[in-house]
């Protein structure tokens, strides 16, 4: 556990919480960071398709080398590769309660993919499981980049770290491990211009696709972190009860 998820602001009731969560978001809202802290609370896996994709770089697979140059650029990886990871990762035993999928999906490809496989799920499994629900967080440009080039992240337990809103004890180093922080090859002022044009041109579709199913609210990001957390289960909570 990090020491984002390990933090003591669980709501009282989050039975009704569980379930497949989406947490979508521009590059920098900080999917991640709020990921960590409901992995926390509910106790179900976080699913990020980026932490997934930089795993395979690191280990020198071939899903990485294909990966690679395009998440250096910014621009997404093809639908297919990210669908086959995510239907991949769905069936493992730890999802069974729900789980939050950070950045996925981000295509309406990728969108009506998973619908249609959460679909087949169910009717191999035979149950109806809880509707998946969607969050957007929404933070200016201005301070996405802010906050992209001040991040810092632990390549061991993954912890994530600012130089401006959220430093290690000792600068450079996780508070956790001990191990030398990492600035993603991705997070530069050029990157960044072409992960916002991918976001603006593919992902608000995915946006207004769940919205019009009435799965979907919006928070304020640019807020403090608990303060965030706090919304969004309170936006949680509301679309699981409005479900039922
Ligand atoms: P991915 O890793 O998903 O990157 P992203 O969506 O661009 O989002 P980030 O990880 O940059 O930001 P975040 O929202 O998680 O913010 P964080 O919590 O770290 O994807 C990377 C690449 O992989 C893509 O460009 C693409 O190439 C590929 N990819 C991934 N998924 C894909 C998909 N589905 N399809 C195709 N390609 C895919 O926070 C950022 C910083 O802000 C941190 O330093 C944090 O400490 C700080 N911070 C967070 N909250 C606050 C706050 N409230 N106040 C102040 N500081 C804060």
């Amino acid at each position: 556990m990090t020491s984002e998820s390990a933090h003591s602001s669980a709501p009282a009731d989050n039975r009704l919480l569980p379930g497949p969560i989406l947490l979508l978001g521009a590059p920098g809202v900080g999917k991640g960071t709020q990921a960590q802290r409901l992995m926390g609370d509910f106790g179900i896996p976080q699913i990020s398709t980026g932490d997934i994709l930089r795993d395979n770089i690191a280990r020198g697979t071939e899903l990485g080398r294909a990966a690679k140059s395009l998440m250096d650029q910014g621009q997404l990886v093809p639908d297919e590769l990210v669908n086959g990871m995510v239907g991949s990762r769905l069936t493992q035993p730890d999802v069974r309660r729900g789980y939050i999928l950070d950045g996925y999906p981000r295509t309406l490809g990728q969108a009506e993919w998973l619908d249609s496989h959460l679909i087949s799920l169910e009717e191999d499994a035979g149950a109806v499981s809880l509707p998946l629900v969607a969050i957007s967080i929404k933070v200016d440009e201005q301070e996405l980049l802010r906050r992209i080039t001040g991040r810092r992240i632990c390549p061991v337990c993954k912890t994530i770290y600012n130089i401006h809103s959220k430093p290690p004890r000792k600068e450079g180093f996780c508070d956790n491990e001990g191990s030398p922080l990492q600035h993603r090859s991705d997070d530069t002022e050029q990157a960044f211009t072409e992960r916002m044009k991918a976001y603006n041109s593919l992902t608000a579709p995915v946006i207004e696709h769940y919205s019009r199913q009435g799965r979907f609210r919006e928070v304020d990001g640019s807020r403090a972190v608990e303060e965030v957390t706090a919304s969004i289960e309170a936006a949680l909570r509301h679309l699981r009860q409005a479900g039922e």
